[in-house]
């Protein structure tokens, strides 16, 4: 799985992400670190790349695995990143079968969207 292709020497955190699109195809990214740690990129961020890249019109679901007790919940970098393509259900999951099920907007309440920028006054 996508996951075992984390680039991850610092942290030793492994991050794999699965973007579901309307068409029925998967995309899916890894977390990639780097020596200068800032620049270090989420699994959920590139799994967002590989679908606009692969031409993606709409995401319909979102899968992140990490090797956890309880699973992890996305940074809020990534819930930034994911509510530009609107709401859609997240699929929290481990190695160990637990699964948890939000939603992007579950996740970033009152969220700053591409709607807000047409709400603003002239
Ligand atoms: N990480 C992700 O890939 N997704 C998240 O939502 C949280 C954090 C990665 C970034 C870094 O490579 C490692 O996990 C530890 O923070």
């Amino acid at each position: 799985m996508v996951r075992d292709q984390a680039h991850a020497p610092y942290s030793s955190f492994a991050v794999g992400a699965a973007l579901l699109d309307t068409e029925g195809r998967v995309h899916v990214g890894c977390n990639v670190e780097n020596a200068s740690y800032g620049l270090s990129v989420c699994a959920e961020r590139h799994a967002v790349a590989a679908a606009v890249s692969a031409g993606a019109q709409n995401i319909e679901g979102l899968a992140v695995v990490t090797d956890t007790s309880p699973p992890t919940f996305p940074c809020g970098a990534c819930r930034q990143v994911l509510i530009e393509f609107g709401d859609f259900p997240v699929i929290l999951a481990n190695l160990e079968d637990d699964r948890i099920l939000t939603s992007v907007a579950e996740l970033l309440p009152d969220a700053f969207t591409p709607e807000s920028l047409v709400k603003g006054k002239e």
